[in-house]
């Protein structure tokens, strides 16, 4: 019998979790759970005789994978991979998913409700602004950047959008105008929203001549990852600014920091919380369990990110 675990520090709805059951119960696979765990310790005990594991943003180190001589796939209810290290994956032989796109919507509906709330002086009576007519530039036109460019839109946002990997013809078919390079995204936007997934080439990028550049006022909408800021350059250009507002989902290291020194203009949620719905929870669960169903009895491996 097929060992599957569902190992995630920030647990899935029970609905969601009911549904691996489901799925994987139906396949004959047994699920164990460890939710809210603590530790590696824990982690490593407990995946030591699986056969595949469920994360979220959960670690699977090369440490963990030693510890799990039984796993065949590790799957990540969720878009971002750079939590599991897929090299050392590869290495044992061990198969890496992602479910690209099932949690998208919720991100994007909270990027935007950060945009609102920060516009609306973070829910203070003071005078805010409207996010109508403005600009706003997303860096990458993913899953979550076309959402939100599609919200944007319905609030009478001018959206732009910045896609090394798409073209002029497939952004501007979806109603979206085409920024060339990185530096116009910065250039032209008011807000801009970062879709990108964190890299080697991607950590740290958003340094302080991007931020610098924003016509004023500007704010930076962060829902990706943490690492793709590079966080002395945010304080410096917080100081240096005072129409600059960054809010976030990923909080940066300096958060506390950030919070006394720029109150008003900064704002961080207290445990990321993009694809914390109820809906994303249930589309991620269940296209997390149809895969692992999928690879052990198909041998479907289309949604690996390990090749
Ligand atoms: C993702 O990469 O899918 C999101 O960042 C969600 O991460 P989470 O599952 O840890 O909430």
């Amino acid at each position: 019998m097929k060992k599957v675990l569902l190992a995630t520090e920030k647990p899935f709805a029970a609905k969601a979790v009911a549904k691996i059951e489901e799925i994987c119960g139906a396949a004959g696979y047994e699920v164990r759970k460890l939710e809210k765990y603590t530790s590696v310790d824990e982690l490593k005990a407990a995946i030591k005789d699986v056969n595949a594991v469920i994360i979220r943003s959960d670690k699977i180190t090369k440490e963990i994978m030693d510890a799990a001589p039984e796993l065949k796939i590790v799957v990540r209810g969720g878009a971002g991979f750079d939590n599991v290290d897929c090299a050392a994956a590869k290495e044992k032989g061990i198969v890496v998913m992602n479910t690209p796109g099932v949690n998208a919507n919720a991100v994007a509906e909270l990027a935007i409700g950060m945009a609102i709330y920060t516009a609306r002086t973070c829910f203070t009576p003071s005078t805010g602004t409207e996010l109508k007519g403005k600009k706003l530039g997303l860096q990458a036109y993913g899953n979550v950047g076309r959402n939100v460019a599609r919200i944007a839109k319905g609030l009478g946002m001018e959206v732009y959008a910045f896609d090394p990997f798409l073209t002029k013809e497939k952004i501007e078919s979806e109603g979206v105008k085409y920024i060339a390079t990185k530096e116009e995204l910065y250039k032209t936007c008011n807000y801009v929203s970062l879709h990108i997934p964190a890299n080697d080439e991607t950590k740290k990028s958003i340094t302080k001549e991007f931020m610098m550049d924003m016509p004023k006022p500007a704010t930076l909408i962060n829902t990706a990852r943490k690492e793709i800021i590079n966080e002395e350059d945010l304080a410096a250009v917080l100081e240096a600014r005072p129409d600059f507002k960054y809010v976030a989902d990923v909080a940066p290291d300096n958060a506390e920091e950030l919070k006394a020194k720029f109150e008003g203009r900064v704002f961080f949620t207290p445990k990321k919380m993009g694809a914390q719905t109820s809906e994303a929870n249930d589309n991620a669960a269940e296209a997390a369990a149809n895969e692992i169903v999928n690879f052990f009895e198909k041998g479907d491996v289309r949604f690996q990110v390990n090749k």
